[in-house]
């Protein structure tokens, strides 16, 4: 019988951790045992979210990184692998939304913004992990898509395309490496309540927030622990089977 393991000890790396879903998930690694690596951009938070963090007496750091810089990148998985010594699982999870507009209305900078962040920064990452962890021959990437990475959504053609990119890249790299010791999936959730959604105008607004609610089939937003969950099975030995899937946690919304 083989049971699901922890994190215990494991170096786990986080784009994106100082919010909403990254966030939930460095603090379910952190509780697990892990040391925890937060690639992030600056934020007002840092302080208050790295000794969150903390609290579970994990060892825990800050890097500041923006993932569409592909040096930075470079930088902050050499000071992981400095600090820590190796790069057991990587959570690709900074993302941003956009602004909203159908393709024609399109900006170049609109749709260039949310390419550089959500497919190159993605890109970036799994450039850099990959070569560290194929050198050790083992390693856990995941991969935070969307269920706009496997349907259309009016006027976010930027982000809908960024997020069917990074299923593409998921499948690719866990063919590319799977005798390597190296699984890649991704999680695909729906809309969750996070600082994106608001920064979107979607949780403030009750008419937007519901008609998108009742898009789920359990009609309602999910909850980040509900796919910190998730990323604690992908991450472990539990899902060892599991490589260059695309896992749907959407409360129904893609069964439809
Ligand atoms: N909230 C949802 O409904 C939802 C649904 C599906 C997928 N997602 C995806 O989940 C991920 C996390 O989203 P969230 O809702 O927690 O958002 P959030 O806004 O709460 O957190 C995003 C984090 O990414 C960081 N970030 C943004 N740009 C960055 C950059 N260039 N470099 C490094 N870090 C950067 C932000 O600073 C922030 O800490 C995103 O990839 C998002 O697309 C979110």
């Amino acid at each position: 019988m083989k049971s699901i393991s922890n994190l215990n000890g494991k170096n786990v790396f986080i784009t994106g951790g100082l919010s909403g879903i990254g966030k939930k998930c460095a603090l379910y690694a952190a509780r697990d045992g892990a040391n925890v690596i937060v690639a992030d951009l600056d934020s007002p938070a840092k302080d208050a979210t790295m000794a969150e963090i903390k609290k579970w007496n994990a060892k825990a750091i800050f890097i500041h990184c923006d993932v569409s810089n592909f040096n930075e990148v470079e930088s902050a998985i050499a000071e992981t692998v400095n600090v820590f010594g190796s790069f057991d699982v990587a959570l690709n999870n900074a993302g941003i939304g956009g602004e909203s507009s159908r393709i024609g209305d399109m900006t170049e900078k609109a749709w260039q913004d949310v390419i550089a962040v959500n497919l190159n920064g993605v890109f970036n990452c799994m450039k850099h992990e990959l070569y560290q962890m194929s050198k050790q021959k083992s390693g856990v990437i995941i991969n935070m898509s969307s269920i706009l990475g496997k349907v259309g959504f009016a006027n976010a053609g930027h982000y809908v395309a960024a997020k069917h990119g990074v299923i593409g890249l998921t499948q690719t790299a866990a063919m590319e490496y799977a005798l390597e010791g190296i699984r890649i999936n991704a999680i695909c959730p729906g809309f969750v309540s996070t600082p994106l959604l608001e920064s979107g105008g979607i949780s403030q607004n009750a008419e937007v927030k519901t008609m998108i609610e009742n898009l789920h089939p359990m009609k309602r937003f999910g909850d980040d622990d509900e796919i910190a969950n998730v990323f604690l099975f992908l991450a472990t030995e539990g899902s060892s089977f599991m490589t260059g899937t695309a896992v749907e946690v959407d409360g129904g919304y893609l069964a439809q």
